[in-house]
């Protein structure tokens, strides 16, 4: 079975295509990183513009590093949501027409559920297993049960955190996207000299919040000289900002994993980490040593499958095709799209 993929949700115009032995036959994904650099955040109508000039062409170079044609698909799969309604209406609409024409099933994915759903692709884990999904939209922890059955353990109050590290970044002088800025900064810094706020930590259950952190970063920032940090500062800060955070994310997984074994008494715990912020490395390591701690195995797909790509979204349209859950024609466009309904 050979699925084509398409991601359109955010920032990235990506087209896949997969087969169903877990082989990647192709992953083309054109970030617009230029594009929203100089307004320091994605802009919905330009990343809407920009896939739509982008999207039919990344088609066409998947199909052929797959060396397929669209005669040889089995399915035909796109981002339906959650996300940015002008990007996800040029790949559902595409993803449509290709399925019209090669008359083959078409899947409207749950990006959220392709992120859940990529340590399958990856490392060949079973269910049930814990996915932390850390990205700059999304912060939450949920039990992927089954293709289709996802249960919500918490998420955040208020903002995600690659938000709280792009907005850091911003505050510190720092580039955009910031996780990666932050963390290179951090590494010459002293995670102690700021005293900065572990939101939620000790409580009870796994929800998150960063827009305390954020805001002592900036009380941080404004204490320094009037708000211009020297290269020290932002280091110290960076590295301070990013224990902060690490607190945080080991306190509430490690509810999350006390939960997991309370409800699936006997089963070897697997954590799944997913999303642009997964690709930080001091957080792996936090991560690794949680899980070492508590004996669970921390599967950690490779940076590209981590951050927004359109094989993971292939794959979730092989689960479903396989679980017999293709779409309608009619299936539209989501921007908000809960995991889990019941939670939400
Ligand atoms: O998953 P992603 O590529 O896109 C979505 O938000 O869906 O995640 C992007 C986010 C940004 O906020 C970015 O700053 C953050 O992930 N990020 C990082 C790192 N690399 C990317 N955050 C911390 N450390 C990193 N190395
Ligand atoms: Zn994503």
């Amino acid at each position: 079975m050979i699925v084509l993929g398409i991601e359109t949700s955010c920032d990235e115009t990506a087209a896949a295509v997969v087969r169903d032995d877990r082989t990647v036959l192709a992953n083309v994904v054109f970030s617009q990183l230029a594009e929203h650099r100089p307004w320091g955040g994605v802009v919905p109508e330009i990343a809407a513009r920009a896939h739509l000039e982008r999207l039919d062409g990344l088609v066409a170079r998947a199909m052929r590093e797959g060396g397929i044609g669209f005669g040889d698909l089995d399915g035909v799969a796109a981002t339906a949501g959650p996300g940015l309604i002008g990007g996800l209406l040029v790949g559902l609409m595409t993803g449509k027409a290709i399925a019209a024409v090669a008359g083959q099933p078409f899947l409207a994915v749950n990006h959220l559920e392709a992120h859940a759903l990529t340590p399958r692709l990856t490392d060949g884990v079973d269910f049930p297993y814990l996915v932390l999904l850390v990205s700059g939209g999304h912060c939450q922890l949920l039990v992927a049960e089954d293709v289709g059955r996802y249960r919500r353990l918490g998420g955040t109050v208020d903002d995600a955190v690659g938000e709280a590290f792009d907005k850091t970044a911003r505050l510190l002088g720092l580039g955009w996207p910031g996780g990666p800025e932050v963390e290179r900064a951090a590494l010459t810094g002293d995670p102690a000299r700021f005293a900065l706020p572990r939101p939620m930590k000790g409580r009870p259950g796994c929800d998150f919040s960063f827009a305390g952190l954020k805001t002592a970063v900036r009380h941080a920032v404004a204490a320094l000289l009037g708000g211009a940090p020297a290269p020290a500062d932002v280091a110290d800060l960076s590295a301070s900002f990013q224990a902060a955070v690490g607190d945080v994310i080991v306190d509430r997984t490690a509810n999350a994993l006390a939960t997991f074994a309370a409800s699936h008494p006997g089963v070897a715990p697997a954590l799944v980490v997913a999303g642009g912020v997964a690709a930080n490395r001091a957080l792996r390591t936090r991560l690794a040593t949680l899980c070492e701690a508590k004996d669970a195995r921390l599967v950690a797909p490779p940076p590209a499958l981590c951050t927004d790509n359109a094989a993971m979204i292939a794959w979730a349209g092989i689960e479903m095709l396989r679980a017999g859950r293709a779409s309608g024609m009619d299936a539209r466009a989501r921007p908000r799209w809960p995991l889990d309904e019941a939670a939400a």
